[in-house]
């Protein structure tokens, strides 16, 4: 089979892609799959490279660009110009997080060109990244989310309505964040009211739609779930982060921040955070794969949906991994099952 690897990207969250990049590339037997590396740079230039890792622009300019026909006349094609050499690709796997990957966008071309690829749709892709619309496509399910008020980034030009707004529905703590981002970036713990006009200035930097949360207190966790139809769901991991959330430099810098199997956690809130993850997954039309976070509140005990990933973090230590490996998968095999959803999906 041929597979073209698609990593990089123009989001925050370039490295994490070329980190979840490489573990997926040593997880595809070669004896099974010829792969194409396709390295897209912060810039958005399609490179197709001869390893899996980051490169700097410099490093970039021999590497033959690549072309994705968006025409099924050109029999699931993939050129890489300079000189022209046409690739029929049979599985894509975009493994981007954020931006530009994770939202739809690279989905659509993939469906304009006739190549299928690995995970969720454009729907799905486009909603799970949006977390306001998420937040709405959730609610009909009676799923408890944290209360919030949203706003747009013109409107902070009236800042002391938009505070006067926030503090009408929510009390501090609260977290600020753009409703399109990934890996905590731009996310900010609003303490106290001097701190907000700050922290909507950054989410806004990120997204021109900003979601102020109430904050929730408890177990930070996380539920990975696989399949198109048939949909299965792990058990739960927890966050331990080192920091007073799990903010990017808790996610990828600090070696303290730690993620367990939250077996401790009573069975019957592991049972309803699982039927959550599935419901939610279908509600968005979700296919393939997908990590739904959740919180369990400490002092109620009730399970409460914070997003839904639909390209979780693929590094070998990263969660949803380690949640299929608890469940009997091996890296080869989970992206092995990926593979096939994607063809099984195409075929539908
Ligand atoms: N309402 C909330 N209450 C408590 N902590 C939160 C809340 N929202 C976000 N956080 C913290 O901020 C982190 C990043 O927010 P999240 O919504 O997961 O966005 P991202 O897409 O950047 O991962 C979470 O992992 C969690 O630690
Ligand atoms: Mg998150």
């Amino acid at each position: 089979m041929n597979i073209a690897l698609v990593f990089g990207g123009c989001s925050s969250e370039h490295e994490i892609s070329c980190m979840s990049a490489k573990t997926i590339f040593e997880a595809l037997d070669p004896a099974k799959y010829q792969v194409t590396l396709i390295f897209i740079t912060k810039e958005g230039q399609w490179k197709k490279v001869d390893q899996v890792r980051d490169y700097t622009p410099e490093e970039c300019k021999d590497f033959p660009t690549a072309v994705v026909i968006p025409s099924h006349e050109a029999d699931n094609c993939l050129i890489l110009a300079e000189p022209v050499v046409r690739t029929h690709i049979d599985v894509a796997i975009p493994v981007l997080h954020g931006l530009g990957g994770e939202d739809g966008t690279i989905q659509g071309l993939f469906e304009l060109a006739g190549i299928p690829y690995v995970g969720c749709g454009v729907l799905a892709s486009a909603v799970a990244m949006d977390k306001i619309t998420a937040k709405k496509v959730v609610h009909p399910l009676g799923i408890r989310q944290a209360q919030y008020v949203d706003v747009y980034r013109h409107e902070l030009a009236a800042m002391d309505q938009v505070i006067s707004r926030v503090e009408e529905k929510l009390s501090y703590p609260v977290f600020v964040k753009p409703s399109n981002a990934g890996s905590s970036v731009g996310v900010t713990r609003v303490d106290r009211r001097e701190q907000l006009a700050d922290a909507l200035q950054l989410a806004a930097q990120h997204d021109s739609r900003i979601l102020v949360e109430e904050t929730i207190i408890g177990h930070e966790v996380e539920c990975a779930v696989l399949g198109n139809l048939d949909v299965g769901a792990t058990r739960v991991g927890e966050i331990l982060a080192a920091d007073s959330f799990y903010t990017f430099d808790a996610k990828y810098n600090n070696p303290e921040s730690q993620t367990v199997i939250a077996d401790y956690l009573p069975e019957e809130t592991i049972q309803e955070i699982r039927k959550d993850a599935v419901r939610i997954f279908k509600a968005l039309d979700g296919s393939g794969l997908a990590r739904v976070d959740f919180f369990v509140e400490e002092k109620t005990g009730a399970v409460v949906f914070n997003e839904i990933n639909t390209f979780p973090g693929f590094t070998s230590i990263s969660m949803y991994p380690t949640l299929w490996i608890h469940e009997g998968y091996t890296i080869e095999s989970l992206v092995d099952r990926l593979i096939s959803l994607a063809v099984e999906r195409k075929q539908a």
